[in-house]
């Protein structure tokens, strides 16, 4: 197999970390990379299944709609395609059936997740270099010497990058820029600012799969940690904050209570929330501006026929 795994996963003193200093801030705060351990992920592609989740399959219409258009874009054929947070490995078949890639270099955080996703990718373009790396993409990152510089071409789809904050997203946009060298290029998914019922509802599944993934945080932290927390005392919130252009995720209490972990014991109020998580919306020229404040160009923009969602095409800025 053309296959490569490169383990820089994070340790779970990384979760007690935050767990500690989360629980103990005001707002009770944590960051949403936690939700991706296996079950997390699981929930994850549970959710992008979900009606009134319309991200992937509106992001999909884009890309068929647009498939030559795209490809013709982004001129893939010889070049290495890296993809932050690749999850299950299904969006990049896409870009990978229609044209030759020379390399591609699949990164998550969930090392049992990766590792399966990339085995199937592997048998599936058996003559393709596939570098898997486990590392968490939202800290500053480094590829292995193995991966090219010149020809990178990074692809990070399904609006991940609304869950940094715009001041995150810029460094992390940089980032890339500075890996991506002078002929750099990123293709990137972008959820944009719409109806704030269409936004509550995709959150708020019937299903209770997003309720779901956000309490399977306190699983985790129950398993991981050995902490004591009551999976009941807590519900899922979700809701579109306009003025601040986020859909926020809490986790509330449902009555004062106490959850400890290791030798700290932590209250809540009824009532008390765990932010969990902020998913940021842009409209394509808002998008555009932040990249530029990042180095990169914008080049071009497909969107679907309801303005739901766009996909961007950024070159690397010169100089
Ligand atoms: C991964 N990320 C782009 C999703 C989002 O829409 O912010 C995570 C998610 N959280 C709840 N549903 C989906």
């Amino acid at each position: 197999m053309n296959l490569q795994f490169h383990d820089y996963h994070p340790q779970s003193d990384d979760l007690r970390q935050c767990v500690m200093t989360g629980f103990a801030g005001s707002p009770k705060q944590l960051p949403p990379k936690f939700f991706y351990d296996e079950e997390g992920s699981r929930l994850f592609a549970q959710i992008c299944e979900q009606p009134e989740y319309y991200v992937p399959a509106v992001e999909r219409s884009i890309f068929e709609t647009h498939a030559a258009d795209i490809m013709r874009s982004l001129a893939l054929d010889g070049r290495t395609l890296i993809e932050p947070g690749a999850g299950c490995g299904r969006k990049v078949r896409f870009l990978l059936d229609r044209a030759s890639a020379a390399m591609y270099v699949p990164m998550d955080i969930s090392a049992e997740h990766l590792r399966s996703s990339a085995q199937r990718l592997a048998a599936d373009y058996p003559h393709l270099p596939i570098h898997a790396v486990c590392v968490d993409h939202t800290q500053p990152f480094t590829l292995p010497d193995e991966i090219p510089v010149a020809g990178r071409i990074f692809f990070y789809p399904g609006s991940s990058l609304g869950n940094f904050s715009p001041v995150e997203a810029i460094g992390f946009l940089s980032d890339l820029r500075n890996k991506a060298g002078a002929q750099g290029r990123l293709l990137i998914g972008i959820d944009t600012k719409k109806s704030v019922e269409v936004l509550n509802r995709a959150y708020n599944d019937a299903a209770g799969v997003t309720a779901a993934f956000n309490l399977n945080l306190l699983r985790r932290i129950r398993q991981e940690l050995a902490a004591e927390v009551q999976l009941d005392g807590f519900s899922h919130h979700a809701f579109y904050n306009e003025p601040r252009g986020r859909i926020e995720m809490h986790l509330v209490s449902r009555r004062d209570q106490c959850v400890r972990v290791a030798d700290r014991r932590f209250e809540f109020k009824a009532g008390e929330s765990i932010h969990t998580e902020n998913s940021y919306k842009y409209s394509p020229q808002e998008f555009q501006e932040l990249a530029w404040e990042a180095g990169w160009d914008s080049d071009k923009v497909w969107l679907d026929p309801l303005h739901y969602f766009s996909v961007h095409l950024l070159k690397a800025r010169k100089g």
